[in-house]
């Protein structure tokens, strides 16, 4: 027995899809996530052509309320989703008009699965980015609380993670602050660019009924309607700078996963995970292994995965919709979904971990950290040039090296045989502590550094 036509086009069809060929097409299976906003967009729509004459106040009243109950039969899980009617908005259309009859028929005048389409994945994007929006601002204060907390205490800082120079805790915590704060105004940036409305734009090249596209615009909140049709159904570039913009947040999550995955080795120690983001080992009863850490770092694979996906999706399509476009989805679902999840681990890990303050400060006198602020000592002492100054602080650095001490345990007669000017005042210089109270240059990593900018964060995040 032959299949019968899809009865929202199948006018013209005498037979039905091969039972592949519906597989193939349907996107109802990942596209009901989005109902609310196609009855939104639907119920926006309707009202607009009421006011506009082409359909009756009743029509528009029956579609509205009709739209509402397919609304609860969904959230309550009572909705009869069906393949053959391939999409959301097929499906929302085909039980509105079961539950209400011809009228249903009316609300796709001057519509098109097109700009219907564009209007509803442009809704749930911007929705997305401003949930992106609200779990940065949560990180951004767990890491400020840990930078209050740790404004002057010294750990090392790192370049090629080598010891580099001795830096504070809170300043630490701070750059990400800084890295998060631009996540969130790319997300910002992206919203204000996808804030207008393609609905109207119909199949294609706009319609011949009277539509109002600023009522329904301002109904859906956007700020005005696109000002070209085929742009309106032809553009994802909403997505992809959504896309863009989350794979970038992912990368300094990935950074800073990586960070709390080699500072809670036991070979580390600079901070402790709590039990409630920790695991443990089936067969090493010694372990505690951050997961959650390790996953928020691989997480960046399949978010900047979708990113890539795409773009190679809409590289070369000719103007305006193709069934490509269906494939702009799926894909981007999961990356909003596991950028959340993974701000959430994240927002939770810092606000639960502790700094093993001992542990960094014996670390940053190691490594020979304090080898800058001598040669500096140097310069500003006794008018060595910047490079001769390297020099002589290279020579004493080998000479710790081979008697298996730090810099500030040679004396000055061994300080002396290397260049007879040294004073003792040098030693000053040579503690971690004086190290980073030194650094008051603006942005630079002084506790009084630090605490300035903690109040500017929180006046910011509050
Ligand atoms: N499910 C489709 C999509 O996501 C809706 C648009 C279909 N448009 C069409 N002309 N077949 O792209």
């Amino acid at each position: 027995m032959t299949k019968s036509a899809n009865t929202m086009w199948g006018g013209r069809f005498a037979a039905g899809p091969d039972a592949i060929m519906e597989a193939i097409n349907a996107s109802i299976g990942y596209d009901r996530r989005l109902a609310p906003q196609d009855i939104a967009g639907s119920r926006a729509h309707a009202a607009m052509l009421a006011a506009t004459g082409i359909i009756s106040d009743n029509d528009a009243k029956a579609i509205r309320e009709g739209l509402l109950t397919v609304l609860s039969e969904i959230e309550t899980g009572d909705f009869p989703f069906s393949t053959a009617l391939e999409d959301i908005h097929m499906n929302v259309e085909a039980r509105l008009r079961d539950l209400i009859g011809e009228p249903a028929g009316r609300l796709h005048t001057a519509r098109s699965r097109n700009d219907q389409v564009a209007v509803d994945f442009r809704l749930w994007v911007r929705d997305q980015c401003d949930q992106a929006d609200e779990a940065l601002a949560a990180l951004c204060r767990a890491l400020l609380a840990q930078a209050e907390a740790g404004a002057d205490w010294v750990m090392p800082g790192f370049t090629h993670l080598q010891t580099a120079q001795p830096v504070t805790w809170g300043h630490h915590m701070l750059a990400y602050v800084e890295m998060f704060a631009r996540d969130r105004s790319r997300f910002a940036d992206a919203r204000a660019r996808m804030n207008t409305s393609p609905l109207g734009a119909a199949a294609l090249a706009g319609t011949s009924f009277p539509i109002d596209r600023q009522m329904t615009a301002t109904a859906l909140g956007f700020d005005r309607p696109m000002s070209n049709s085929l742009d309106a159904v032809a553009d994802r570039d909403f997505a992809l700078e959504f896309l863009a913009s989350a794979s970038i947040c992912a990368m300094h999550l990935s950074r800073l996963a990586e960070e709390l995955v080699i500072w809670s080795s036991a070979q580390f120690r600079f901070v402790k995970m709590s039990d409630k983001w920790s695991t443990g080992s089936s067969i090493m009863p010694q372990k505690r292994n951050p997961d959650a850490a390790e996953l928020i770092r691989a997480k960046i694979g399949r978010i900047f995965g979708a990113n890539v996906a795409l773009m190679t999706v809409m590289k070369g399509l000719p103007l305006t919709y193709s069934k490509d476009m269906q494939e702009d989805k799926e894909q981007t679902f999961d990356a909003a979904d596991n950028l959340m999840l993974a701000l959430a681990a994240m927002t939770g890990m810092v606000a639960d971990m502790t700094a093993e303050r001992d542990n960094l400060k014996a670390a940053a006198a190691g490594g020979f950290s304090t080898a800058t602020d001598l040669a500096d000592w140097l310069v500003r002492e006794l008018g060595l040039p910047f490079r001769d100054a390297h020099h002589v602080t290279g020579s004493l650095v080998a000479m710790a090296e081979g008697k298996d001490c730090d810099l500030p345990d040679l004396t000055l007669a061994d300080m002396q045989s290397v260049h007879d000017g040294i004073r003792a005042d040098v030693f000053d210089v040579l503690g971690v502590e004086n190290s980073v109270a030194s650094r008051t240059s603006f942005g630079g990593t002084a506790p009084s550094q630090v605490r300035a900018q903690v109040a500017h964060w929180k006046e910011v995040l509050k």
